[in-house]
């Protein structure tokens, strides 16, 4: 029989690990997520065979390993390959094209892509197969894809970059033929895709500067921040775009109340936040930035 551990801990201790994990992780577990939160944490503890709040905060204060392993039970990782068609349909109908413009002269032409809050990969490998699919010979540019995430566990996924067929819903048929490999039940990604993206940790409450990026997409993360935290992670955002790049948020996410000057740029059923890129002129194929 399976040994069960008693566990007990209070309110008030309950409340101190919600509030290390907002200083320290950006994520805010409120009232409508109070149910799962002591659930997951009393697991968390049984797991480890903590008897007590006491010794589980005693734990997280000693070690970051501690701290980490207890976050990673507390995480939603729910993705899907190309999560809102119509954003990705933006993303190689609009943004693609428009950055093609933009770079035609380029030497070597680069395109610079930051997935934060990546999960498992799909996102990531959603904008590579993206980029193969919309740019005419992908293979000329230097396209790098950075793809970040707090959970190491979720990280290690979408490194091996294999996914079962049920998790490939909006992949076509084709793309399944031209993108993936089948090994087993699994369908993994090819080398062409996989070597667009580079996968790494990173905590979005202590982000760094990645260098300048033409697209961030920041999907479905942020709905956990806070209010002050989440401007400050859009104000940080639009700092690290180019002229012209832009944001994409997930459908219940937007850029309001923020005191940035991201343009809205509605394309069908999404909206995409665009930082301006000043005045342009197109001379034939280019389009030439503040040249006038
Ligand atoms: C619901 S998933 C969204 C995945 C993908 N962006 C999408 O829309 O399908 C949220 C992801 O954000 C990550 N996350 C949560 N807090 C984070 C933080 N402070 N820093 C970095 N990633 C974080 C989680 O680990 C999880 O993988």
């Amino acid at each position: 029989m399976k040994h069960l551990v008693a566990v007990s801990i209070t309110e008030y201790e309950l409340d101190e690990i919600r509030t290390l994990i907002e200083r320290r992780s950006g994520i805010l577990f409120d009232a409508s997520r109070e149910r799962f939160f002591s659930t997951r944490i009393r697991e968390h503890m049984a797991a480890k065979h903590l008897a007590n709040g006491t010794d589980l905060l005693r734990k997280l204060h000693a070690s970051t390993v501690e701290y980490d392993a207890m976050v990673e039970r507390l995480l939603t990782q729910e993705t899907s390959f190309f999560r809102y068609p119509a954003v990705f349909e933006a993303f190689q109908r609009k943004v693609l094209p428009e950055l093609h413009m933009k770079k035609f002269w380029e030497n070597p032409r680069s395109l610079r892509i930051w997935s934060a809050g990546c999960a498992t990969g799909e996102e990531p490998y959603s904008i590579a197969i993206s980029v193969a699919d919309a740019l005419m010979f992908s293979e000329a540019w230097n396209v790098e894809i950075l793809a970040t995430d707090i959970s190491k566990n979720a990280l290690k996924n979408a490194q091996q970059g294999a996914y079962h067929r049920r998790s490939l819903g909006h992949i076509s048929p084709r793309q399944l033929d031209a993108y993936f490999s089948a090994s087993g039940n699994e369908h993994v990604i090819k080398p062409r895709i996989r070597r667009m993206v580079s996968f790494a940790p990173m905590n979005l409450a202590q982000a760094v500067y990645l260098g300048r990026l033409d697209c961030i997409f920041c999907m479905n993360v942020m709905i956990y921040f806070s209010e002050a935290r989440r401007n400050s992670l859009i104000q940080h955002f639009y700092e690290y775009l180019e002229p012209g790049g832009y944001l994409f948020l997930g459908h219940s996410e937007s850029v309001s109340n923020v005191p940035v000057k991201f343009e809205s740029v509605v394309c069908g059923d999404c909206i995409l936040y665009r930082k301006p890129a000043g005045e342009m002129i197109y001379r034939g194929a280019a389009l030439v930035e503040g040249a006038l």
